[in-house]
């Protein structure tokens, strides 16, 4: 594999060789990258995403270049292309992390760049990095992943994250996705038909609280505001699905509760101290599985 564009490339041969290195990584030092420049390059706003690959890679003796907000800080605010950013980037890093609002960005900068690019989220595209983060979450927090019950909530019609872990799991077995959602903002019927393909079973409720009780994980994520024409339809969606500790009690004993942030009010702060919340252990592991990716793809 050259570039990482979306999670229906990974094997799950390759997933288990990286979580292999990832937890390699966690116990012994390694600064097997030293020498090697990573360009992070963000079109849309994050903090996990650039910070914890820029926080993988120094970590394993490289060096990094960056440019937040890239649509205003990059000559794209000249109108250069994003073909022309990257060609011209090609002579100053070996591997590329690209976050941009365009859905199939990452591919069409893949087409153009002779290093590696990395998909770090693409409009409502894709965000194979934090789907295998995801994963690797739940084999760490359940000991397992073959016969995981998740439950996907919120805003599944433009959540990149559910539609990569979604591709992800669709290589497991016994697989069981409930998808949690409001009516307009369903998961789209390229998952349903890609699961469908793959013999992964699934069902669609708008209650959560109907199934919260049968699930290993629950997954919430955030209704994206960005993604609205108007903040009136966002407004109609915005705390739809909010977990406090009265929910957390009728989860099963020994379930968890992720999210991939940043969250808004989906998660209210009185289930942080739950040995359920599994949100922040999520960026701590994101670091370990991009160090694993980006030796992988660097070594
Ligand atoms: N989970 C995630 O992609 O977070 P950021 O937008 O902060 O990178």
């Amino acid at each position: 594999m050259k570039h990482v564009i979306e999670s229906q490339q990974f094997t799950r041969d390759l997933i288990d060789k990286l979580f292999r290195l990832a937890h390699k990584l966690e116990k012994k030092p390694d600064n097997s990258l030293k020498g090697k420049i990573m360009a992070s390059v963000f079109y849309e706003p994050s903090t996990r995403t650039r910070f914890s690959f820029e926080s993988a890679m120094i970590r394993l003796g490289g060096n990094v270049i960056t440019t937040e907000n890239a649509k205003e800080f990059s000559s794209a605010a000249k109108g250069e292309t994003l073909e022309d950013s990257i060609r011209v980037i090609n002579n100053y890093a070996d591997i590329i992390v690209l976050r941009h609002h365009e859905q199939g960005a990452s591919k069409r900068a893949s087409l153009v760049s002779g290093v590696p690019i990395i998909n770090a989220g693409d409009g409502i595209g894709q965000h194979p990095t934090q789907a295998l983060l995801d994963l690797y979450t739940i084999e760490r927090e359940l000991g397992k992943i073959d016969g995981t019950v998740i439950a996907l909530v919120g805003d599944l019609k433009h959540g990149r994250t559910i539609r990569s872990l979604a591709y992800l799991l669709g290589k497991y077995k016994n697989i069981h996705i409930q998808f949690v959602s409001p009516a307009a903002l369903r998961v789209g019927s390229d998952i349903k038909d890609y699961l469908t393909r793959h013999k992964v079973s699934y069902s669609e409720t708008d209650d959560l609280e109907l199934v919260v009780s049968s699930v290993d994980v629950v997954y919430q994520t955030r209704i994206q505001k960005e993604r609205f024409t108007t903040t009136k339809e966002y407004l109609k969606y915005k705390g739809c699905y909010q977990i406090g500790t009265t929910l957390v009690k009728q989860m099963k004993k020994k379930s968890i509760i992720m999210h991939p942030l940043p969250r808004v009010d989906e998660i209210l702060s009185e289930v942080d101290a739950s040995p359920k919340a599994a949100y922040f252990k999520q960026a701590r592991y994101g670091v370990l599985v991009r160090m694993a990716l980006l030796k992988y793809l660097l070594s």
